[in-house]
C-alpha cells in the first residue's frame, strides 16, 4: 500500500467519524520558538489540548510533516528518517478511550486489513498519579485481543512524552504488528524486536506544569500518532524502510545518478542518508518561512544536512557540480506536493539555495577532507584539539559534528568542549542559546508569551499607521523575555519613527481595549481585511483576533483580553532582517 493510499483511508476514515481534516502545520513551529521543529503532530495543536477552543471543533485529524534530529548519527539503519508524516487523530474534550480503542481497532483490521493475530498492544501499569489502565485492557479484551497479547508496562513505555517534559500529557495505549515470516507467538514479549510499533493512543488528561506538579486538565483528550514510514513498510512486507514504495523513485535516481546499487552492501548506508537527508532538505526549505542555511537554530540543521549530503554523495562518486541534487528533489517536490502545496510554491527556492550551499561547501571540503587526513596523520594521541576542530569549522566549513563524525571512522574523539568554548568566544551570535532547543519539547506559552504575542499585533498596527500600509508580518519569534518581530519595510526607520511607533504602542495598551476571539470562514476574515502572514496555509475556518477598532489578524493564539494587562511596551532594536524586511526587537516592562 502506498503511502498516498494510507493516508487517503486514514483521512477518509476519521472523516467518516465526524472529524475535520486539518492541514499539516509548516515544519517549523509558527509561533513556538522552544522548539525548533514540529517533532509529532500534537505538537502544533498544544494550545488546543491546553483547552483553547479550536475553531475547525473537537475532532480532528491530519497528516503532520514532522522532523526529529536528536538522532541524526542513527540516520543509515533500516529505520530512522530526519524527516517522516505522522497520521493522527484528536479528540479534544470529546470521545475518549472507548471510541479511540474501537476505531483503531477497526481501521487496522478492516481497512487496512490487518489479520487480528498480528496484533498485540501495550496499556499503562500505573503510578502514584493514574492507576493501571484495566479499562484500556478491557476495551483491547472486547474487541478480539487476547488477554496474552496485551502488555502492561511503566512510564518510560506507556507516558507520553515522558515525565521530564512540560505540557498536556498523559498515558498511552500502544499498537504492535508482528513483522516477520515466523509463526506469531501467542504471549506478546514487547522487547521481541519482531513486535513494531504501529500506532500510539494517548489519553491526554494531566498538564505537566513548569513547577513539576501535574494537575489535571479540564478536559480530556484523545491523541493519536502512526508514523507513515513504519506502517508503509509494515504493510509492505518490508522490514527495511527503505526498501517500501515511498523510496523507490529517490532510490533509483540516486542510483541512477551515482552508478551504484543500493544492494551493494557497500553503499547502502550511503544511499539511505541521501534519500532521506534530500527529503529532509527539501522539507525544510519548503517551508514558507524559507530558511537558508546558516550557523544558528533550523539554518544550522539544514547546513548540516546539506554538508553530509555531499560529503556521502562523494563516496559514491557522484558529480557534484552536477545537477543531480536538483534531480533528486525534484522527485521529492513531485512525491508530496499533492499533500503539501507549499512545495510546489517554494520549488525554485529550493533547488537555488540547496545549490547555493552546495557550491560554497564545496569549494573548500576538498581541501578541507585533505587537512583533516593531514591532522590524522601527524596527531599525538587520540583527541583532536579545539584549536584544530575549530579551523576545520571556520577555514573548511565543517559543522562540528561533521568533525566529529569524521574522527570517530577513523578512531579519534574531539576535545568538544573546547570546541564549544571556544566558538562561544568567536561568534557574536553564539548558538548556545538555541542547545536546548536542539533537544526537542513541547510548546509552552506561558504568561509574558502570551502577552508579546498580543503585543505583536499591536506593533503591526503601529507599525502601519506609521510607516504605511505595505507593512505586514514577514515573522515573529516570542519567548518569555522579548519579542522578535518581522516585516515587510524597505528602509532603516528613523528614530522618529520608532518613537512614533513605540508610543503608539503604549496608548493602545493605556487605551485598555478588550481583546476579541472570533471565529469565521477564511474568506470572511480577508474580506473584513484582517492581517495574516500566509493565507494558504490557514484552515478553512479561523480564528481571527480583534482588538477594538486598531487590529483584526488571523491568529492561533494565544492573547490577554484586554490591552491594559501589558504594561509598558519599549522597542531595544530596529535592525535589517532580509532584503526588504526589517526586525524589530522590543520588551514589556
Ligand atoms: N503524540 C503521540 C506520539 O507522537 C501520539 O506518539
Amino acid at each position: 500500500m502506498s503511502s498516498i493510499d494510507l493516508k487517503k483511508i486514514y483521512l477518509n476514515f476519521f472523516e467518516g467519524k465526524g472529524h475535520k481534516i486539518i492541514p499539516s502545520a509548516p515544519v517549523i513551529p509558527e509561533n513556538d520558538p522552544t522548539v525548533l521543529f514540529n517533532t509529532a503532530g500534537m505538537q502544533p495543536l498544544v494550545p488546543y489540548l491546553k483547552g483553547l477552543p479550536h475553531p475547525e471543533g473537537t475532532r480532528l485529524a491530519d497528516v503532520q510533516k514532522c522532523f526529529r534530529t536528536n538522532d541524526l548519527e542513527e540516520v543509515g539503519d533500516k529505520t530512522h528518517h530526519t524527516f517522516f508524516e505522522m497520521l493522527g487523530n484528536w479528540s479534544l474534550g470529546d470521545y475518549f478511550k472507548e471510541e479511540s480503542i474501537a476505531w483503531s481497532f477497526e481501521l487496522l483490521t478492516k481497512y487496512l486489513n490487518i489479520p487480528v493475530e498480528r496484533l498485540a498492544v501495550t496499556v499503562f501499569k500505573g503510578n502514584e498519579l493514574v492507576p493501571a489502565d484495566e479499562e484500556a485492557a478491557n476495551l483491547w479484551l472486547e474487541q478480539g485481543i487476547l488477554k496474552d497479547r496485551i502488555a502492561y508496562l511503566g512510564v518510560d513505555d506507556n507516558w507520553w512524552p515522558n515525565m521530564e517534559l512540560t505540557g498536556p500529557c498523559g498515558s498511552d495505549t500502544e499498537i504492535f504488528y508482528w513483522r516477520s515470516d515466523e509463526a506469531v507467538p501467542d504471549k506478546f514479549d514487547p522487547e521481541n524486536e519482531n513486535w513494531v510499533e504501529i500506532w500510539n493512543n494517548v489519553f491526554m488528561q494531566y498538564m505537566h506544569n513548569p513547577d513539576g506538579t501535574f494537575t489535571p486538565l479540564e478536559k480530556k483528550n484523545v491523541d493519536t500518532g502512526m508514523g507513515v514510514e513504519r506502517v508503509v513498510a509494515v504493510l509492505e512486507g518490508q522490514t527495511d524502510n527503505y526498501k517500501s514504495s515511498i523510496w523507490t523513485d529517490i532510490i533509483a535516481k540516486i542510483e541512477e545518478v551515482s552508478g551504484k546499487k543500493y544492494d551493494d552492501e557497500k553503499y547502502t548506508t550511503a544511499i539511505r542518508i541521501i534519500a532521506d537527508h534530500l527529503r529532509a532538505i527539501v522539507m525544510l526549505l519548503g517551508d514558507d518561512a524559507k530558511i537558508t542555511p546558516s550557523n544558528k537554530d533550523q539554518g544550522y540543521v539544514l547546513r548540516r544536512l546539506i554538508r553530509r549530503t555531499i560529503r556521502y554523495a562523494r563516496t559514491l562518486d557522484i558529480n557534484i557540480d552536477s545537477d543531480w541534487d536538483s534531480q533528486i528533489a525534484n522527485i521529492v517536490i513531485n512525491q508530496y506536493k499533492e499533500y503539501y502545496t507549499e512545495l510546489d510554491r517554494n520549488k525554485d527556492f529550493i533547488i537555488e539555495s540547496l545549490k547555493n550551499e552546495k557550491v560554497k561547501f564545496n569549494r573548500t571540503l576538498e581541501k578541507g577532507l585533505r587537512e583533516f587526513e593531514k591532522i590524522t596523520k601527524t596527531i599525538q594521541g587520540t583527541e583532536i584539539d579545539k584549536d584544530t576542530a575549530f579551523k576545520l569549522y571556520d577555514t573548511y566549513g565543517f559543522p562540528i559534528e561533521l568533525t566529529e563524525e569524521l574522527a570517530k571512522e577513523q578512531g579519534f574523539t574531539v576535545d568538544m568542549d573546547g570546541f564549544k568554548a571556544k566558538f562561544e568566544e568567536h561568534q557574536a551570535k553564539s548558538r548556545a542559546g538555541s542547545e536546548q532547543k536542539f533537544k526537542g519539547g513541547l510548546a509552552s506559552s506561558g504568561e509574558m508569551e502570551t502577552k508579546y504575542h498580543t503585543a505583536t499585533h499591536l506593533l503591526n498596527a503601529a507599525l502601519k499607521k506609521v510607516l504605511g500600509e505595505h507593512v505586514h508580518q514577514r515573522g515573529s519569534n516570542i519567548t518569555a523575555e522579548r519579542m522578535r518581530f518581522d516585516f515587510a519595510h524597505g528602509e532603516k526607520m528613523t528614530d522618529e519613527e520608532k518613537k512614533k511607533a513605540e508610543d503608539l504602542v503604549n496608548e493602545y495598551i493605556s487605551m485598555a481595549i478588550p481583546v476579541e476571539r472570533l471565529e469565521m470562514p477564511k474568506e470572511e476574515a480577508v474580506k473584513m481585511g484582517a492581517e495574516c502572514e500566509f493565507i494558504e496555509r490557514y484552515p478553512d475556518i479561523v480564528t481571527v483576533y480583534k482588538i477594538g477598532d486598531v487590529s483584526l489578524e488571523i491568529c492561533g493564539g494565544p492573547h490577554v483580553s484586554n490591552t491594559s494587562e501589558l504594561g509598558h511596551f519599549v522597542i531595544k532594536k530596529e535592525e535589517s532582517s532580509s532584503s526588504g524586511v526589517r526586525r524589530i526587537k522590543a520588551v514589556l516592562e
